[in-house]
């Protein structure tokens, strides 16, 4: 699915300002057409993020038995759950782990045999945190070596509903098991000791899931009680709050600008850059914050700032997880250090995050440390940049390294930018509409 890779180079760039706004919501997105191809009927979704990983989930519910035709609103008839047909070949997922980890949950819940492969990227990360718990409900895996793709699996006749409590702060476990769950008879019970994206419960109860939530003593508990028809639904997507991140972060380092990003999601479980930037002194606001769709959206308005350096708490990692590569971006303009402790889970990524955000600082002249799951960035010790990137098919690496460039004093030089069609299709042309000198190299 992806291109050559081809690098590309980001400069020191004058002030960046304008109002943008950033694709629809990964982590939506993929819930959107995954729940609406269970659904029986027509459900319309609309601001679909169509980037690479997005349209692989597609292809995928496509390949189970789903209808969905594109366009401005892209429209699926869904197979109806219970009735989901055996896929003819593999599901490629490509770079999504996302798509990859919660359609297993769907395959589990249905008495068919499919095949999951992804790329050089996906082939690394680990299955068996989604694995073991369809293990329990019965499913059959035969996988390569550490539970990674490619590996079958084979839903059994009849689902066994288990309660099940997170070991990982992860959204797509919890997911992957209640979306097995949903056809499981019986109640299946996700307990989550630390909360982590909510976007599953939500959109399961705008489906008409039975599913309720508790707070307990041992954390949230999410009841799904299996084997309830999902009906149809029209969906919004709102603007991905870790892809506003890039032009958030930019906007606060290169002096004198002053950006807008419009509609983007606030929900309190993706909100932990906003909360941590202005921890840092950022000069940011949330202008007209909104109720639409079950979601809270606002636009977001940055202005450069000296940020300065902080502890960021680490439970506040899962409300932030993906923004941390790019936070590290914001803490080498920031006075002072900044310490970001609790990252273990950055290590099982599109990348190893942490190696590759540490590898990417040392080229780029940033002091830091790092350790097993945690980094400390020392801000303004001396010129940034001049660094090449390796990004190791991480979408995130990329852009967050180019926008280190903007603000740098020599450029700053990633290789390969294709991979960031992963998730921000249009980065490079709104980065360059807001004033960002990026280059592509011929
Ligand atoms: C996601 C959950 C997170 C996040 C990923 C999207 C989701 O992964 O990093 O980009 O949509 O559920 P984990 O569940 O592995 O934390």
């Amino acid at each position: 699915m992806q291109a050559t890779p081809t690098a590309a180079t980001a400069h020191a760039s004058g002030p960046l300002s304008g109002r943008i706004r950033v694709p629809g919501d990964k982590s939506i997105s993929h819930r959107a057409l995954m729940f609406a191809s269970l659904a029986i009927g027509r459900s319309t979704v609309r601001g679909l993020l169509t980037a690479e990983d997005v349209m692989a989930t597609g292809n995928a519910m496509r390949a189970l038995g789903a209808s969905i035709a594109g366009g401005e609103v892209v429209t699926i008839d869904g197979a109806g759950l219970g009735l989901l047909k055996e896929p003819d070949a593999p599901l490629d997922f490509g770079n999504a782990g996302t798509g990859a980890r919660l359609t297993m949950g769907i395959v589990a819940g249905h008495p068919v045999a499919a095949t999951f492969v992804g790329d050089a990227s996906l082939s690394k990360r680990p299955m068996g945190r989604v694995l073991n718990p369809l293990r329990e409900m019965g499913v059959t895996v035969v996988a390569r070596e550490g539970d990674r793709v490619p590996l079958s699996l084979r839903g059994p006749k009849t689902l066994a509903p288990i309660e099940y409590t997170l070991p990982v702060a992860s959204a797509q476990v919890k997911s992957a098991v209640l979306m097995a769950g949903l056809n499981a008879p019986g109640e299946t019970t996700v307990i989550e000791p630390v909360a982590t994206r909510d976007h599953t419960e939500r959109m399961l109860k705008a489906f008409g899931a039975d599913i309720r939530i508790a707070e307990s003593p041992e954390g949230r508990r999410i009841t799904v009680t299996g084997q309830t028809p999902l009906k149809p639904c029209d969906i919004t997507v709102p603007a991905d709050p870790s892809s506003a991140a890039f032009a958030l972060v930019a906007a606060l380092i290169v002096p004198g600008s002053d950006v807008t990003v419009r509609d983007v999601l606030l929900n309190p479980s993706r909100t932990g850059l906003i909360e941590t930037l202005k921890e840092m002194g950022a000069d940011l606001e949330i202008i007209d914050s909104r109720e639409d769709g079950g979601e809270t959206i606002g636009d977001v308005r940055v202005r450069a700032t000296r940020l300065k350096g902080i502890t960021v708490p680490a439970e506040r990692a899962p409300s932030m997880i993906d923004e941390y590569p790019v936070l590290a971006v914001a803490a080498a303009f920031a006075d002072g250090a900044t310490h970001m402790p609790g990252l273990g889970e950055l290590r099982v990524k599109e990348s190893d995050r942490l190696a590759a955000v540490s590898a990417g600082l040392t080229a780029n002249g940033v002091a830091h440390e790092s350790g097993p799951d945690w980094l400390s960035v020392h801000g303004r010790t001396g010129p940034v940049g001049g660094g090449k990137v390796v990004t190791h098919l991480d979408h995130r690496i990329a852009m967050s390294f180019l926008i280190m460039g903007l603000a740098a004093d020599k450029p700053v030089t990633v290789d390969d930018h294709n991979v960031i069609a992963t998730s921000f299709p249009g980065f490079m042309g709104l980065m360059e509409g807001l004033g960002a000198d990026i280059r592509v190299e011929a």
